[in-house]
């Protein structure tokens, strides 16, 4: 099939950078990206590409380069579901809040939403992608709703995990390690895979597209993130032995980086991983393992978040007893809230669960980040619903000059690895802190020798 128009349902962080590189890839291609949120749309139109909704370096260029020419942000999700032949489901697909799997397994009325949308406007044949990270099996139901609820018309599902990064997210759309595509074994799945397969081998050499049957793409999504995560924790886990035993953490990571099974990357010990992925996915896939009456399978995997939760505590525990016991009133300056470096989204942030546990002990949390707002920081702490709106406004102040946020501070957190943190002028944050000026880096970012030199007390992770 010759493919002119792609729709994409989801204009978030997954669909609007991957739409985004389509487009500049495949200047025959029509792309529209669709989302029920008109104020994403409208910033996603926004004349100053400083104003697009997610920051990731080289995205506005990007975005700049095709917005107008052969990519569209709309809210008209009907139409560009009707005029496209592959329509991908890029929507949030977040650990339910209520019922029946609540606090484990992923919410999937979104897509529901989606395939009961997609089956009441088609009215010719549609290959449906799954771009959204979803339980295994996930695409029987769809087809199952699309099948039943249709005109009539052939559906084709495949899936096709999205394996980015945020920060990261254009360098690994353009040269991604592999692209990964599900799809039925039938001479029609195999076609709809193959119609896939030639849109990004418009960019991607086609060694690097591999080609699965659907629960093997499903439930490879899944065991990556798995497997990723489990290497912080695995690290992190280390790093908490390291301090007992005056082993260096980032010593060990080198040592067994070195070994070619092992391998270097993945292996920063840090105040816990965050982002929307890792938690939610192995969470689900615990809940999935459960399902199928596979406990030790699960226990395993849950492991790595239990490790993870007990790393954020350690920290802001460690802070604490640090500051003799109580930090009752005392500032505390958290340098980055984002989950990582080089973007503003703070979903599942360490930075979050830090505040909150410090807010507990009536601390004043000074925030500085270079991407995140006031109004988000308040937004993830009213999320947790651990006290009054009010209280965490009280709590919080923040900051647009770092300077600003550590003048009077007892301490300094750093949460997140900003490159600029590094940069700073140490001898001049000394100076205008209270004494003794701690520096709590929660990420191994900033040269401890340097900062004791200046006379701060330093405690790194891991050493
Ligand atoms: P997001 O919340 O940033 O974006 C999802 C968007 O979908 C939202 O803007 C929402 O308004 C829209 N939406 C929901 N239902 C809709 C509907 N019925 N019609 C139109 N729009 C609708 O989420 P995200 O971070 O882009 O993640 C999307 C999916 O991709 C998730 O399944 C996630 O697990 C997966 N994923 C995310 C990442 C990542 O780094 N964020 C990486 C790989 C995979
Ligand atoms: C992750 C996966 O890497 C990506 O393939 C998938 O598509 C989505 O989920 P993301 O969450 O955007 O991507 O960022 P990632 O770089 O994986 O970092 C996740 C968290 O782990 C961050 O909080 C990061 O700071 C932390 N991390 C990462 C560490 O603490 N140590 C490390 O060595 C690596």
């Amino acid at each position: 099939m010759k493919i002119t128009k792609i729709c994409c349902i989801g204009a978030g962080y997954v669909g609007g950078p991957t739409m985004a590189v389509i487009a500049q890839k495949c200047p025959h291609i029509q792309v529209t990206v669709v989302d029920l949120n008109a104020e994403r749309i409208a910033a996603w139109n926004d004349e100053d590409l400083n104003n697009i909704p997610i920051y990731e370096p080289g995205l506005d260029a990007i975005v700049g380069e095709a917005r107008g020419r052969n990519l569209f942000f709309s809210t008209e999700v009907e139409k560009a579901i009707d005029e496209a032949q592959i329509i991908f489901i890029s929507v949030n697909t977040p650990t339910k809040t209520y019922g029946k799997g609540k606090g484990m397994a992923a919410d999937l009325k979104y897509i529901e939403l989606c395939a009961r949308q997609i089956a009441k406007i088609a009215k010719d044949d549609k290959i449906v992608v799954e771009k959204s990270t979803l339980p295994v099996r996930t695409a029987e139901a769809i087809k199952s709703i699309l099948d039943n609820t249709g005109n009539g018309v052939q559906f084709q599902i495949l899936s096709n995990p999205e394996f980015l990064a945020e920060g990261t997210a254009v360098q690994d759309l353009l040269n991604p390690d592999r692209i990964l595509i599900g799809g039925d074994t039938t001479a029609e799945g195999q076609e709809a895979i193959q119609t896939l397969v030639d849109v990004y081998a418009n960019w991607v050499p086609v060694d690097k597209i591999l080609t699965t049957n659907v629960w093997s793409s499903e439930l490879s999504k899944l065991t990556a993130n798995a497997f990723l995560a489990q290497r912080i924790s695995s690290i992190n886990a280390m790093s908490e032995l390291c301090e007992k035993t005056g082993a260096d953490v980032n010593e060990v990571a080198r040592a067994i980086g070195m070994d070619s099974r092992i391998g270097p990357k993945f292996l920063k010990a840090s105040v816990g991983f965050g982002g929307s992925c890792f938690q939610k996915d192995i969470l689900n896939l615990v809940y999935i393992a459960k399902s199928y009456g596979l406990n030790e399978v699960a226990d395993y995997w849950e492991q790595v978040i239990i490790m993870n939760d007990h790393q954020k505590r350690r920290f802001s525990s460690n802070i604490v007893q640090t500051l003799y016991n109580t930090v009752s009133d005392k500032k505390i300056t958290f340098l980055g809230w984002a989950f990582k470096k080089d973007t503003n989204d703070t979903r599942e942030s360490a930075a979050i669960y830090v505040a909150d546990d410090l807010i507990n002990e009536n601390a004043k949390i000074a925030v500085y980040d270079p991407k995140v707002s006031r109004k988000k920081i308040l937004a993830d702490l009213d999320y947790l619903e651990s006290r009054k709106a009010e209280n965490n406004a009280n709590a919080i102040l923040s900051f647009e000059d770092p300077y600003e946020a550590c003048k009077e501070a007892h301490a300094i957190a750093v949460l997140t690895e900003w490159d600029e943190f590094a940069q700073y002028d140490w001898q001049r944050i000394y100076d205008s802190m209270q004494k003794p000026a701690f520096v709590f880096d929660g990420r191994n970012v900033l040269e401890g020798a340097v900062l004791e030199k200046i006379g701060f007390i330093y405690q790194g992770i891991g050493s």
